[in-house]
């Protein structure tokens, strides 16, 4: 357990630390501008050499080079493509870490920038390349501040989030170890750029997989006593378990139960003797998440058994929701209200059920993801995951002096 209590308590600052911090803040703001062209190039470059998940060679290395050039100790093949750096403080007892992720779309890009991806098929449709840009400019932006902290900042640039795979080999290589609080951030383009997101409680939701397989008996059309109809057996499981969500669950709990492939059957006059459904589960409670496999089972048991078929079902847990740390989102909302102000924070109402695989960095230390806005006021924004979405780059310093100024105050208040 960790004590954040200190968070909710300014009243121990002295005017002297509030001008300290005040310079601070300005003297990061500086950096960053200062910095706005080179990052600008730099998401350019990596947007238009986007690269697959668990591929990210020539990313990781052109990181690497980046974090290297500014002093920032470096680990390469940390989670296979991944790697991490870190900013060495006074002792190495005590661990922040910031997340960015490096992988890219198989979408074909439809944008007319001149910066558009060279590489056909592949594209940097959910901004992974203003994410990692942001990584390397906060820590650009924290080894030129002249501040030693009382620990060291590590920096992870993980791989292959879109197959929700990276995180855990991150966390396999050692990238947690000695963490005590770990921040991150995902583009959004309903924000606009200068603005951020900020959510209590969940962020994203669990997201699991699910196949069923229903075997009855098959027979002649014309006959359906002489055998038992997988298909009509099928729809029955189908229907019932989209009913039995509104009529069983928690209405406050959220769960959506998407069945999105099924097949079956071997001719039109033949009764089929087996189905394959396949699917995706999202909830949002970890109670539900953790009751989902039994819930689903009785349900595909019962129907099963009043008509006579057989089933198997193979329930592959997923990541899980993105919990948001109450000390540690409280202080990232103090941080990002004093850089930007209050009308440039918002508080979001509603999680999505979206998922995120910074999930599994949580189960090793608490943290908190925010959603930078990315939105431009002048034209229309396409949604993540679109073959034309475009991010106005202003928000890459937003997001720079966001992170930057969180982990300042993160170590002023553990100094
Ligand atoms: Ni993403």
């Amino acid at each position: 357990m960790h004590d954040y209590s200190r968070y909710l308590d300014d009243t121990g600052e002295d005017l002297l630390s509030n001008a300290h911090n005040n310079s601070m803040l300005s003297r990061i703001k500086e950096l960053a501008e200062a910095l706005k062209p080179r990052l600008i190039e730099i998401r350019r470059h990596i947007h238009a050499h986007p690269e697959l998940s668990g591929q990210e060679h020539q990313t990781a290395a052109y990181v690497a080079g980046v974090l290297s050039s500014c002093g920032i100790v470096v680990q390469e093949a940390v989670g296979k493509t991944g790697l991490i750096g870190e900013l060495v403080g006074r002792t190495d007892e005590r661990l922040v870490a910031i997340r960015t992720d490096m992988d890219a779309l198989p979408i074909t890009e439809r944008t007319s920038v001149e910066f558009a991806s060279r590489r056909q098929g592949i594209m940097h449709a959910c901004g992974h390349d203003v994410h990692t840009t942001v990584g390397l400019g906060t820590a650009m932006v924290l080894s030129q501040l002249g501040e030693v902290f009382p620990g060291n900042t590590r920096f992870l640039f993980q791989p292959a989030e879109e197959i929700a795979q990276g995180a855990k080999w991150m966390v396999k290589d050692g990238a947690m170890n000695d963490v005590s609080a770990i921040f991150s951030v995902h583009v959004f383009p309903s924000i606009p750029a200068g603005s951020i997101g900020i959510r209590y409680g969940a962020l994203t939701a669990a997201a699991d997989d699910l196949e069923i397989i229903i075997m009855g008996e098959s027979g002649h059309g014309a006959r359906p006593h002489e055998a038992i109809d997988a298909i009509w057996i099928a729809s029955q499981v189908i229907t019932t378990l989209q009913q039995a969500i509104s009529r069983t669950q928690n209405p406050l709990r959220p769960m959506v139960l998407t069945i999105g492939q099924i097949s079956g059957g071997r001719a039109p006059n033949v009764i089929a003797d087996q189905v394959r459904l396949t699917g995706t589960v999202r909830s949002l409670h970890p109670d539900t998440h953790a009751d989902l496999p039994g819930w689903i089972e009785s349900i595909v048991a019962s129907v099963c058994n009043t008509f006579g078929a057989r089933y198997e079902i193979n329930y592959r847990r997923g990541v899980p929701s993105v919990q948001n740390d109450l000390a540690l989102t409280q202080l990232l909302e103090a941080s990002a209200k004093e850089a930007w102000g209050s009308d440039r924070v918002q508080i979001l109402p509603e999680p999505s059920l979206g998922s995120e695989d910074f999930a599994i960095y949580l189960q090793h230390a608490p943290g908190t993801m925010f959603r930078l806005g990315v939105g431009f006021r002048d034209k229309q924004n396409y949604p993540l995951h679109h073959p034309q979405f475009e991010v106005d780059e202003s928000a890459i310093v937003t997001g720079v002096v966001t992170l930057a100024y969180t982990i300042y105050q993160y170590w002023q208040k553990r100094g």
